[in-house]
């Protein structure tokens, strides 16, 4: 069904909106007699409340009321606690902990909310919140994993215990050996967009949200679940969201404690979190310690790798994500063995973000890669040939696509790779070291199900519909694209109808996989009117009478015979005819049992130019280069963006992106824009994406796989690898900050 054609680049459809702000995000809704609500943390990590006074804030002007564990109205559905089945679809499996918000005096984490205030106006929630006085009994908090690697347990669920291939100590006998432990800090996701959430019961078991959610159908579902409620009265709408990156992927306790007050109130509510509630109360990615163990012979061949990571989740849920799976299968090697644990500290708990897990584990393998390369002195990208691998050696099966090696090729000549020189600090710029890195990135590419509606109005217009929300990547345009590409439906005459519950059910959009999942739906639903359309122009007495559908092609709007010019009907025309307005197809999509009969991953290459200070120790990325290999580039335009900011996100990890606890209390010390630094304009060199754009031929009718988290995963290691080379300096705990360097 693929047809082999390159997609033209066309404009974001929502790019105007965005930037005159006709864009609503779920705090521009206005709704008449809201009231306001802002969270008020706990100061310790670790103990009880002893005494909670919110006289002052009670009597303080507009407020409505302030609710602590002493007051919570009930959440009936929370009999389960927060981090079961009534939080969506997140990776984490309930402990003998239990986190209910504001059910108990127990405190779990620093920040934890002890109250929520609500008032009838912002600024007034904010002043009376600031009035609520509390006393604690503190008990030692531990935070610090480095202190409690030791104490890790093997999670339940995918990503629990331990793998196997071969022998799991053939590395320690190879000719080459290398051993190294890498270190990432707790990085937090920081959207610009804050968190919180609009909630309006429009009846008594009838609500309607305005959510920062990835998934509109997740939380309607999550709602339904704590509410005890019907879920088709349940109306999530999230159209627009001011980024994700992973924090959105669940509902989250003062979300639901949101809602459940709302009720009380009998009023709208709204919650807008401030930015350091951002750090503690929507996830982050955890702090994680990996050790690699690899054995290589004289031929730059892999004997034997091991992979172990150590990660912090809460004491109440065990948060995992796959940091070590890209070991297993990522180079031809047959003796593998990973590990991974989990330590329960006194935080809260971590959520995926940005290329999770293979995030943190591309950073230790492609780091170790490097290293091997150097100490058989090979070039980093001809070692990795050498251990190239056609077939998945997990699984032992094919990969549905893989063009990897071309994507070397041609990101060494984009970023210059011949100019680099293999002896570490030996070309300057000046005053600068110059040097070049490289990293391979991968994600799965997945196909889940979903669905969509298309409707094609006799007008020549076309609608498509589904629930899915777009955190930024620009869904809607792609599935303009699939739209197009089906129906030869002219692109400013393609509206798609996005991120609301009332429309077609998806999923939640995470894991790079929307456009394989609802592109498959819409691709189905413009097949389905295509085949109608022929139906209707080769039936007896129709225009095309006793042809074949093969025989015809749709463009402009006119169904025509290839082999007969001339011989054609207007789609219009046609559906006037038959006296059909609109044809209305609504289809669900999922992968058949053929899917798994192979190994589905997005691949990516990172190529990296630094100039390092050797006097400051500053290190500034002067030029990049991502290639994807994420099968056929549905969306040309709004891909390269998302290479570009997973490259911008990637500059962010490796140089600057710590968020730092101070121990003693348990609480961060950075936890504001000004002193978490997120990559900005003057640390973002021009970037050069580049698309291999070659269909995969089994995943999906459209060949696409996913890009978003290709575009962040490696690219770390590729900035370590070149500061290597640029310094001889080899630094394995992220961030590559100034100091060390010296
Ligand atoms: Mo992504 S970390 O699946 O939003």
């Amino acid at each position: 069904m693929t047809k082999d054609i390159k997609n033209p680049p066309i404009d974001r459809i929502d790019g105007r909106l965005k930037v005159t702000g006709g864009a609503n995000y779920f705090a521009d809704f206005e709704l008449p007699n809201t009231a306001y609500c802002v969270l008020v943390g706990s100061e310790i990590a670790k103990g009880s409340i002893t005494s909670l006074d919110t006289k002052k804030a009670q009597g303080a002007p507009g407020v409505l009321g302030v609710f602590t564990h002493q007051n919570m109205p009930p959440i009936p559905g929370l009999d389960a606690p927060v981090g079961g089945e009534a939080d969506g679809p997140a990776p984490k499996q309930k402990t003998e902990e239990t986190y209910r918000i504001l059910s108990s005096p127990k405190i779990l984490f620093d920040g934890q909310p002890i109250a929520i205030v609500v008032a009838d106006t912002f600024e007034r929630a904010t002043y009376a919140a600031s009035l609520v006085k509390a006393t604690y009994t503190k008990q030692a908090a531990r935070t610090d994993l480095h202190k409690h690697v030791a104490e890790g347990i093997a999670p339940k669920g995918a990503e629990g215990g331990n793998y196997l291939r071969g022998k799991a100590d053939a590395y320690q006998s190879a000719p080459v050996t290398l051993e190294a432990n890498y270190t990432i800090p707790i990085e937090v996701h920081n959207p610009m967009e804050l968190h919180g959430i609009l909630a309006h019961w429009t009846g008594p078991a009838n609500l309607m949200i305005y959510a920062k959610t990835q998934g509109v159908n997740a939380t309607q579902q999550a709602m339904a679940e704590a509410f005890k409620i019907d879920p088709k009265n349940i109306h999530v709408h999230t159209e627009f969201m001011g980024g994700g990156f992973g924090m959105g992927l669940r509902t989250w306790p003062q979300e639901t404690a949101v809602v459940a007050i709302a009720k009380k109130i009998g009023r709208p509510l709204k919650l807008v979190m401030n930015r350091s509630q951002m750090f503690t109360l929507v996830g982050h990615r955890p702090t994680t310690v990996q050790t690699i163990n690899m054995g290589a012979d004289q031929d730059g061949k892999l004997v034997g790798l091991a992979h172990a990571a150590t990660a912090e989740t809460a004491s109440y849920e065990d948060f995992t994500e796959a940091t070590v799976n890209m070991t297993k299968f990522m180079y031809a090697c047959p003796n593998v063995s990973t590990r991974y644990r989990i330590v329960r500290l006194d935080r809260s708990v971590p959520i995926w973000m940005r290329g999770p897990g293979e995030a943190t584990g591309a950073f230790a393998l492609e780091s170790a890669m490097d290293e091997m390369a150097h100490k058989l002195n090979l070039d980093p990208i001809e070692f990795r040939l050498r251990n190239y691998t056609e077939t998945d050696p997990e699984h032992n099966r094919p990969y549905s696509s893989k063009h990897l090696k071309e994507a070397y090729q041609r990101g060494a000549e984009a970023i210059g790779w011949s100019n680099r020189k293999n002896e570490p600090g030996s070309q300057r710029d000046g005053n600068w070291l110059v040097g070049y890195g490289m990293s391979t990135g991968v994600f799965s590419a997945f196909r889940w199900e979903a669905s969509a509606r298309v409707l094609l109005k006799a007008d020549g217009s076309l609608t498509v519909q589904s629930a899915v929300t777009d955190i930024g990547p620009g869904t809607g345009t792609a599935l303009t694209m699939v739209a197009h590409n089906v129906l030869a439906v002219p692109v400013s005459r393609i509206k798609v109808e996005y991120g609301d519950t009332s429309l077609p059910k998806a999923p939640t959009q995470g894991g790079s996989a929307i456009v394989s999942a609802v592109g498959s739906a819409v691709f189905d639903a413009c097949t389905s009117i295509k085949q109608t359309l022929i139906e209707l122009a080769t039936k007896n007495g129709g225009p095309l009478t006793g042809r074949q559908a093969d025989e015809l092609t749709l463009t402009d709007g006119m169904l025509s015979v290839e082999k007969e010019p001339g011989k054609k009907v207007s789609v219009s025309e046609l559906m006037k005819a038959n006296n059909l307005t609109v044809i209305d197809k609504t289809k669900e999509s999922k992968g058949g049992p053929e899917l798994g009969k192979y190994s589905m991953y997005s691949f990516s290459v990172h190529f990296v130019q630094v100039r390092v200070n050797p006097l400051t120790g500053v290190v500034r990325v002067s030029k990049a280069v991502s290639v994807a290999d994420s099968g056929r580039i549905v969306s040309p335009k709004t891909a390269a963006s998302q290479m570009i900011g997973g490259v911008a996100g990637g500059i962010g990890m490796a140089l600057t992106e710590e968020a730092t606890i101070d121990h003693r209390f348990g609480r961060f010390v950075n936890n504001n824009l000004a002193d978490y630094h997120v990559a900005v304009h003057a640390d973002v060199p021009a970037i050069e994406t580049i698309m291999i754009d070659k269909p995969d031929p089994i995943i999906n009718p459209m060949g696409a796989k996913g890009m978003g988290e290709i575009a962040l995963v490696g690219f770390a290691g590729a900035v370590a690898n070149a500061v290597f080379n640029a310094t001889g300096q080899r630094v394995r705990d992220l961030p590559i900050t100034p100091d060390k360097l010296l």
